[in-house]
Formats: C-alpha cells, sequence, structure tokens
C-alpha cells in the first residue's frame, strides 16, 4: 500500500504538532463575539501559528479555537455545525448526564465554575497565546487590536505560570504522549496491534483522516456548487469531490482544574504517620510515577520514562491499578499478553480465557489517547511548604487542555470509564485518586477508597479519600485548519454584510 502524502503542515495550527515548550509564557483568553463582521474580520488576518516546522524557533505563537455557540455567532450555516460531533455541538456542561458521567457533581457542578457552566453563555471563541519569557505582554498588545476589542468581549483571562513541567502537587509532568504518526507509516490494520504501542493514526488527532479504526471522524463536508467560498477548504480526502471542513483541525477539551495541594500533601502526611519516605511512596503510587518522572514499573531502557506496560505487574503491586497514569492510559493492546494465533484470539473475542478479573475490563488503549497541552496557573507550593499547618489556600490549578478527533470517544471515555470509573480494572470502590470527586454512586457504593496491592499479603487500603482537585470551568472547542479559520471568518464577514 502507498504511503499517503505528508499532511500539509501549514494549514494545521501549531499546538498539534507542538506543545510551545520554548515559549514558557501564557494565557488563555474566553470571548464572547459581540460583532461578527468585526470578528471576521480580526480572524482573516490574525497571525495564526502553523505546525510547519522553523529552523528558528518562534518568539511567539497565537492558536484559535471556537465553541459550537461561536460557530453560530460567525454565522455558518446550522446545517454544517450539525456535521460536528453531538457532545461538541451540546458542550460539556449543558446536560446533566453528561455532567454526571464527566463526575462534574457537588462541588464540581456547572453552576459553581467561574466560566463555561452556564450553558447559555458558553464562550465562542479561545484564544491561546504563547511567548518567550518577558515577551508575553507585548505580544497580547499586538494581538488585541482595537478591531479585536470592538468584535470580542473577554469573558474570562486565564492566567498561567512558568511551571517547568512541574504540576502543582509537585510531580513532573508532560512526560507521556502518544507518537503520532505524522508520516502514515502504520496502517490502521484492526490485526496489527495485539500488543500495547504509542505509535496513533493521524485521524486521532486531526479531522480529516483516517483514524485507529481505519475510518474518517464525522465532520461537515460542503460542496462547491451550493457554497463558491468552499473552494478554498482542502477536499475531503475520501470523497474528493467535496470540500472538508473539518480537515487539519482538532476537538479541544479544556478545564480549569483547581488542586487542594496543601490538602494532598497534608493527608497524605497524616495517612504515613508523618514518616517522609512513605509519605512519598504513597504520593507516587497514587500518581503511577516518582515525583521526578521515574514510573513505578521498569521501563526498558530505563532512560527513557516512557517506555513501558503493565503487564509484568498484573495485580498493581508495583504501580496500584488505580494510580492516575493507569486509569488514564492502561498502556494495553488489542489482546493481552500471550494471545498471538488465531485460535487465542478467538477464544479471547469469544469472552473465554481470562488470566485477571480486570483483563475484559479495559478497552484497548490505542482508541482512547489524548495529546495533552496543559498549562499550570496560581502560585505555586512546594510540598514541603504544603505541609506547614498556615499553608496558603490560594487558587492554583492546572488549565488542562487535550487534542483529540473524537471527544466522545477520547476524553470522556478516560474521564468517565477510566477515571471516575468505581470498577476500573477489577478494582472496586475507587476512583482516580487525584482527579475523583468522591461522591459514593446511586447505590450508595462508595468511590473514595484506594488499595494498594503487596507481594507479602492482603492490599493495603485507604478510605475516606478526600477531593483534590475541584472543576472551577471548561468547555469543548474545535481549533480549526487555518485555511477552515479563514473560511469561517469569511462566513462572518460576507453574510453579516449581506443581511444589513
Ligand atoms: C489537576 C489534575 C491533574 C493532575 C495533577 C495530573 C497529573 C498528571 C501527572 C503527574 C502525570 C504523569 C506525567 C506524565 O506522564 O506526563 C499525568 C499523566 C497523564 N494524565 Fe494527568 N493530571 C491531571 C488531570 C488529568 C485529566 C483530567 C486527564 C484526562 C481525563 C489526565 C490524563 C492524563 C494522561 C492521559 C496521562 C498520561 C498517562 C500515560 O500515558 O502514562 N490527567 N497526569
Amino acid at each position: 500500500m502507498s504511503r499517503p502524502a505528508e499532511p500539509d503542515y501549514q494549514d494545521i495550527q501549531a499546538l498539534a504538532r507542538f506543545g510551545h515548550g520554548s515559549l514558557p509564557e501564557a494565557l488563555f483568553l474566553l470571548l464572547d463575539i459581540t460583532d461578527p463582521a468585526k470578528a471576521g474580520a480580526w480572524l482573516e488576518a490574525a497571525p495564526v501559528s502553523s505546525a510547519e516546522w522553523l529552523d528558528t524557533p518562534p518568539e511567539t505563537a497565537l492558536q484559535i479555537a471556537v465553541s459550537a455557540g461561536g460557530l453560530r455567532a460567525l454565522q455558518l450555516d446550522e446545517a454544517l455545525i450539525e456535521g460536528f460531533s453531538e457532545e461538541f455541538i451540546v458542550g460539556m456542561a449543558a446536560d446533566h448526564n453528561r455532567s454526571r458521567r464527566l463526575g462534574d457533581v457537588t462541588d464540581n457542578a456547572p453552576q459553581h465554575w467561574a466560566w463555561g457552566g452556564d450553558p447559555e453563555r458558553v464562550p465562542g471563541l479561545l484564544v491561546l497565546l504563547y511567548a518567550k519569557s518577558g515577551r508575553l505582554a507585548a505580544w497580547r498588545e499586538q494581538i488585541q487590536t482595537p478591531l479585536f476589542n470592538q468584535a470580542f468581549n473577554t469573558v474570562s483571562e486565564l492566567t498561567t505560570v512558568d511551571s517547568e513541567n512541574i504540576e502543582p502537587f509537585g510531580f513532573s509532568d508532560g512526560i507521556s504522549q502518544p507518537t503520532i504518526d505524522w508520516e502514515g507509516r502504520q496502517t490502521s490494520d484492526l490485526h496489527r496491534r495485539d500488543a500495547y504501542s504509542n505509535l496513533l493514526c493521524l485521524g486521532e488527532l486531526l479531522l480529516g483522516y483516517r483514524n485507529e479504526y481505519g475510518q474518517y471522524a464525522r465532520r461537515p463536508l460542503l460542496d462547491t456548487d451550493g457554497d463558491p467560498d468552499a473552494a478554498r477548504l482542502p477536499a475531503a480526502e475520501e470523497q474528493p469531490n467535496l470540500q472538508d471542513l473539518g480537515r487539519n483541525g482538532s476537538y479541544l477539551v479544556m478545564r480549569q482544574l483547581h488542586q487542594d495541594v496543601a490538602g494532598f500533601w497534608q493527608f497524605l502526611d497524616q495517612q504515613a504517620n508523618g514518616d517522609p519516605q512513605q509519605r512519598e511512596q504513597l504520593a507516587s503510587r497514587m500518581v503511577g510515577r516518582q515525583r521526578d518522572g521515574t514510573p513505578l514499573v521498569e521501563s526498558d531502557p530505563p532512560s527513557d520514562p516512557n517506555q513501558f506496560d503493565f503487564h509484568a505487574d498484573p495485580h498493581g503491586q508495583r504501580c496500584p491499578i488505580g494510580a492516575h497514569i493507569r486509569r488514564a492510559n492502561p498502556r494495553t493492546g488489542d489482546f493481552p499478553p500471550g494471545v498471538t494465533g488465531l485460535l487465542s484470539r478467538l477464544v479471547r473475542i469469544f469472552g473465554f480465557g481470562r488470566r485477571h478479573p480486570g483483563d475484559d475490563l479495559i478497552a484497548s488503549t490505542r482508541f482512547h489517547r489524548l495529546l495533552r497541552r496543559g498549562r499550570v496557573y496560581g502560585e505555586q507550593l512546594s510540598p514541603q511548604q504544603a505541609l506547614q499547618a498556615d499553608a496558603t489556600q490560594a487558587p492554583r490549578g492546572l488549565h488542562f487542555i487535550c487534542l483529540m478527533a473524537d471527544i466522545s470517544r477520547q476524553f470522556e471515555f478516560v474521564q468517565n470509564a477510566w477515571s471516575m470509573g468505581p470498577k476500573f480494572g477489577g478494582v472496586q470502590n475507587e476512583s482516580d485518586p487525584l482527579l475523583g470527586n468522591r461522591q459514593p454512586l446511586a447505590n450508595d457504593q462508595p468511590t473514595d477508597h484506594f488499595s494498594q496491592p503487596t507481594a507479602q499479603g492482603p492490599a493495603q487500603g485507604i478510605h475516606a479519600l478526600p477531593q483534590f482537585v475541584t472543576v472551577r470551568g471548561g468547555g469543548y472547542f474545535f481549533m480549526p485548519g487555518i485555511r477552515a479559520l479563514r473560511y469561517l471568518a469569511h462566513c462572518a464577514t460576507s453574510r453579516d454584510k449581506s443581511k444589513s
């Protein structure tokens, strides 16, 4: 089979390919579109950063994403908006059942959020600014022109701090990411990935490319006969007679996650009876890595902290099954290890031959990966400072951002089934030790336990784990390809004019 051509990097927003690690300053602006024609005029010329490789790293970057409400405000036809996925159109906070599945109840409930919680007032546009140290204010001034101020109303300004890749609880972050198969080296054939692989089809990140099922995600396709402006969009790969509004774009999920850093370390200290070594051990077991990022199971080679899976630790004696990274990425293949021949595959497909009670409860990971692009906010508190009785309770946490082609199958599945799920991998009565809201289920089943199996005897259990992370805002956005963004801008300017 011939390899597909390289993607058009000039049409892809840089954030999909680069985390902007060399740009430590960042500011996220959540905007309402108050004047569509002016918004369109600003968007037509906005210096959006593309994924094209530059020989000299950029000093600044700009990325833009839009919510379903924002697409409406930009005058995109309703029929085209309906071509996007249902969860994007409905939004993160508008459906009570979705909120329950995501764990957004009680203190996490959308009515308490600082932004995004009121379905009638979801910000239309998300503008992400990045800059080298000391350059952010000037970059913002350059972007926030008088036209910008006439076009938009700022709903929220999310500031960030340069935490040097340490998240607020004190752990190295941003270590494990899927390797995106930009060059189409791997087929999406269902039987070539029996074991865990970190390489992921481009169609799991960008719309308009084949995903891990060998299929294309749902997205709006246009006919140039009905809309001559659509000619500026790329052609759809599987239907070249149609233009693709989704191609080279990604969904962007954003959640503002407040972290109770003092509560986290003080609880662990109490569990460890003040013993610093036990405290660190418990913290690392909750995350699944030591604070410096070393995984709790051996990686091979040891110099690469991302080359491991959990098959040699089926009962979670080294890395508890419920640890954050094991829930967020169980590193499973399509079949458990040792299942290679046709016969043993069939045995597994029909549900026989389970070796561990959790085997069949964890789906193959390659269908549920996320590309994380979050940034930290708030004044940092070291674990030592957090242990002091007078540790400050300032707003601090993570502006969690992830990119994907299917919000439901990727972000929502990981958040709901794996992170919040109280029956993950055979463990009961638990949810993610970092993220869980600790609320009992409808049948009163608790979710506030955390078990650490030991080689010597029964699992050591913690009960009454407090809530350490609280949701303070969130939304579903679409980060379009750059040509699609210019098309949206053009819709806003031309249609708004034609109305007057
Ligand atoms: C305040 C909240 C959070 C904190 C403090 C946190 C912390 C961490 C840390 C320390 C790691 C290990 C470092 C790494 O591999 O990069 C990690 C990994 C990860 N987290 Fe989180 N995280 C948070 C929220 C979330 C959420 C909401 C999700 C998704 C629903 C998520 C998904 C992941 C994934 C997919 C990984 C990589 C797992 C792997 O591939 O090994 N995290 N997180």
